[in-house]
C-alpha cells in the first residue's frame, strides 16, 4: 500500500496558507496563490450568507473536504454572521484532513477553536467516507430539495471525471431548495452545461483580479442554482464568450448513467461523442472558439 507522505505532498500556497499536491491526481488541492484565497473568493463571499438572518441556519453540503480549508472558512464566515451551520460532507480519503489537522500552520491560519470545530463536523454521522458518487445518494434520501449551498471542490474534470459527470451535477442540483447556490472554481464548458441541462441557472463567479490575472482565468468560477441569480456583487451574468463556449465540443458532458463507470472510460466515452458533434458540424470546435476569442488554455476550462 502506497503511504500517505508518497501519495500527498504537504504544500505552503503563496497566501502562506496549507495545501497539498496529490501524486496519485497530479494536482494540488488549491491553486498556488492560496488555498484561504480560494476557499473565500471562490466559496464563501459567492456563497450570499447576508440573505440569512441571524440566527439562521446554512443548510451546506461540501463536496472532496479535503484538508477543510472551505468547511473551516464557511465555520468562520457562519460564526461571524450569527448563523447556525447543518453540515454535509463528502470525501474518499481520511489523509487529507488528518494531515492538514496535524499541521502547525494550518491550525494557526485560523480562529481559536476552528480546527475543533472542523474535526468534530468531520467525525460526526454526516461526514460521509467513500466514494462520492455513492455517498451522494445516502444525502439524496435524507435532503432533497433543501440545501442553501453547495461546495464543489472536486479535483479538475480531466483528473478526476467521476465527480463532473451529468450524473453527478443532476444529483448535486436535486438537493438545492429554489433559492440554493452551487459553487465551484470551475468554469470548464461540459461542467457549465451539465449543470444547465440539470436545470440551474448560471452566473459567472467574478474572482479579485489578482487571482484572475495570474491564472489566466476569465473567471472566478461558476455559481449555480434553480432560480435567477441576479443582483450579488460576487457574481456577474455569463458574457457572450462563456455562452459561445458553451456551443462548442469542449461543452460535451462527462457521462456516468451507472454511477461507477472509470475515470479513463469516462474520458474515451466523452471523446467519442466530441467527435460525433463536430462531425455532425453542430458544434463549433474549442480551437476556432479559443482564436476568436483570444483565449489561452486553462485547466478549469
Ligand atoms: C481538490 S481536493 C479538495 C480540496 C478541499 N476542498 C480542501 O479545501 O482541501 C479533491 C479531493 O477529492 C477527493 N476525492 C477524489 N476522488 C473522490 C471520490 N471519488 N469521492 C470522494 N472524494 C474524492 C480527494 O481525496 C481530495 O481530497
Amino acid at each position: 500500500m502506497t503511504s500517505s507522505a508518497s501519495r500527498l505532498e504537504p504544500r505552503r500556497t503563496a497566501d502562506g496558507s496549507f495545501s497539498l499536491f496529490s501524486r496519485e491526481f497530479g494536482e494540488g488541492f488549491h491553486s498556488g496563490l492560496g488555498a484561504l484565497a480560494e476557499a473565500h473568493s471562490k466559496f464563501v463571499a459567492p456563497a450570499g450568507l447576508d440573505r440569512l438572518g441571524a440566527g439562521a441556519t446554512l443548510r451546506v453540503l461540501d463536496v472532496c473536504v479535503g484538508t477543510g480549508c472551505n468547511t473551516a472558512a464557511l465555520l468562520e464566515a457562519c460564526q461571524a454572521r450569527g448563523l447556525e451551520l447543518s453540515w454535509w460532507g463528502l470525501e474518499l480519503d481520511h489523509e487529507p484532513l488528518r494531515l492538514a489537522l496535524g499541521d502547525a500552520g494550518f491550525c494557526s491560519q485560523w480562529q481559536a477553536g476552528t480546527p475543533e470545530q472542523l474535526a468534530k463536523l468531520c467525525s460526526s454521522e454526516r461526514m460521509l467516507w467513500g466514494d462520492a458518487r455513492s455517498c451522494l445518494r445516502d444525502v439524496l434520501e435524507r435532503q432533497r430539495g433543501q440545501l442553501d449551498l453547495v461546495l464543489m471542490d472536486a479535483f479538475s474534470p480531466s483528473r478526476c471525471p467521476q465527480l463532473w459527470t451529468l450524473e453527478f451535477l443532476s444529483g448535486l442540483a436535486d438537493l438545492l431548495q429554489p433559492q440554493g447556490r452551487l459553487l465551484t472554481y470551475c468554469s470548464a464548458a461540459a461542467i457549465r452545461n451539465a449543470l444547465r441541462q440539470a436545470g440551474l441557472q448560471l452566473a459567472s463567479i467574478t474572482a479579485p483580479s489578482g487571482l484572475l490575472k495570474q491564472t489566466s482565468d476569465w473567471s472566478g468560477g461558476t455559481a449555480a442554482s434553480p432560480s435567477p441569480l441576479d443582483g450579488d456583487p460576487q457574481l456577474r451574468p455569463l458574457s457572450l464568450m462563456e455562452e459561445e463556449h458553451l456551443r462548442t465540443n469542449a461543452a460535451e458532458p462527462y457521462r456516468d448513467p451507472s454511477g461507477c463507470t472509470e475515470r479513463a472510460e469516462i474520458l474515451r466515452q466523452r471523446q467519442r461523442a466530441q467527435v460525433l458533434a463536430m462531425a455532425s458540424g453542430t458544434v463549433e470546435g474549442t480551437g476556432a472558439w479559443r482564436r476568436r476569442w483570444g483565449v489561452g488554455a486553462s485547466r478549469h476550462q
